[in-house]
């Protein structure tokens, strides 16, 4: 452990859930400010980052990487975890990165980019009757439809086409085959040259108990998850994140952040459904908590190229449940006061990280669609899963929505 003098200062752009679970764990070993950060988060700071002075910057969301903040930081000669607008355009453009994953070899579902109808309506028709279609640009986790239903599948094609659903977003779309299987995310840690995974996670992107309703930027998450044992996760590493990394590098292209791979484990095996720039929201409110390797250390290697410690966990689970607003994910309402934080904090094996909140650290309100996100740990999932729900017990205000089914099915076949 570090003594003051030699602490590092650490600072954190975002303002959510992921970059709470972020600052939590990066305090644990270093001064961290989060900017901009939330009233429910402690360390916040409305500071633009150019003008913050740290020892390694930590950039959350998407959007400020898809906008080259790293970039700015970095030549101003700052430490940087996070990729540069170039990596960053892996999740700015679903066409682009699929490129990419054809040039690495990557396994991945069949598929086709389109910016006129007919063309696109055409393919729809040549598909089997599992069809999906993403816009190509970022839309906050809410520009994809999986569905069965071909007419479906053509209303979302003409409304993402016509710019009305997405905006410029959804001028590009690109149509897959649906795939099937359980659905796991890998965090890995990228230094330009290599990579290395942090612990498997899962997470429930509908809104509504048993997979039902619309998609949602997740609404629970937990770690481990039996279905990703070492060889998978090994498997999606050698034959998907190294040769994306590799041919990241041969287009010149310096990753220097989170490669988070969206991955379906598919009866013929791993396949990687999209990636992500950043860390999950929420899986990062399960993996980073159970770390036992000091991440400020893994961070600031991989933002100086070169990666030496090897992330290492508890055996202790995961669970996390999102507690949204009314209304989320179509039309959040937001300005209720919420109860219950400091009772859910101080239950033994629980940590509540703050995502949409406002007001005041005193009465934080509801300022967002996630507006919560409970936190359990224990020696299952099943235990996990109850200090979760524990927790989640204690807080309240009008309308608020979880899903009851967070990490059962897992829960109960490793009870099994
Ligand atoms: P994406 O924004 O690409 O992560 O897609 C959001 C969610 O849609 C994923 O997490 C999956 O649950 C689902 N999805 C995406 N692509 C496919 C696919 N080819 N087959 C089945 N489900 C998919
Ligand atoms: N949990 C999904 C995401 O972070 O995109």
């Amino acid at each position: 452990m570090s003594s003051d003098t030699t602490r590092k200062r650490v600072c954190v752009v975002g303002s959510g859930g992921r970059e709470h679970a972020l600052a939590s764990v990066l305090g644990r070993t270093a001064d961290v400010i989060i900017t901009p950060g939330s009233p429910g988060i402690p360390g916040s700071v409305d500071t633009d980052p150019t003008e913050i002075d740290a020892d390694l910057f930590v950039i959350g969301p998407e959007a400020p990487l898809v906008d080259g903040l790293a970039d700015q930081l970095r030549a101003q000669g700052k430490l940087v975890f996070g990729p540069g607008a170039d990596g960053a355009r892996l999740e700015g453009s679903k066409a682009w990165m699929k490129e990419v994953l054809a040039t690495a070899g990557v396994p991945t579902a069949m598929h086709g980019t389109f910016t006129e109808v007919e063309p696109a309506l055409a393919y729809l028709d040549t598909m089997p009757e599992f069809y999906v279609v993403k816009t190509d640009g970022l839309a906050a986790g809410k520009g994809v439809v999986v569905t069965h239903d071909l007419a479906e599948a053509q209303a979302a094609v003409r409304s993402y086409l016509s710019g009305d659903a997405f905006g410029d977003a959804g001028r590009t779309v690109v149509i897959e085959e649906g795939l099937t299987g359980p659905e796991i995310s890998i965090l890995a840690i990228c230094d330009g040259t290599k990579a290395v995974a942090l612990a498997p996670a899962q997470d429930f992107k509908r809104i509504g108990v048993g997979d039902t309703g619309p998609n949602t930027g997740g609404m629970g998450a937990y770690s481990p998850v039996p279905v990703a044992t070492p060889e998978v996760v090994d498997l999606i590493m050698t034959q998907g994140v190294q040769p994306t990394l590799d041919t990241l590098r041969g287009m010149g292209i310096d990753y220097r952040g989170v490669l988070y791979a969206g991955i379906m484990v598919t009866p013929e095996g791993p396949k990687m459904l999209e990636y992500n720039v950043r860390f999950g929201d929420p899986e990062s409110q399960v993996v980073l908590p159970r770390l036992t390797t000091d991440l400020v250390q893994l961070l600031s290697e991989a933002a100086a190229g070169n990666i030496e410690t090897a992330p290492e966990f508890t055996d202790d689970a995961t669970v996390t449940v999102v507690c949204a607003a009314e209304g989320y994910p179509a039309a959040p309402v937001k300005g209720s006061d919420i109860a219950g934080i400091d009772e859910a904090n101080a239950l033994e094996g629980v940590t509540v990280f703050c995502a949409g909140t406002g007001g005041s650290p005193d009465q934080l309100t509801v300022n967002g669609g996630r507006v919560l996100a409970v936190t359990g740990s224990g020696t299952t999932i099943a235990a996990a899963r109850e200090r979760a729900f524990a927790g989640v017990d204690k807080i309240s205000w009008p309308g608020m929505q979880f899903r009851t089914d967070i990490a059962e099915a897992a829960a109960a076949a490793s009870a099994e």
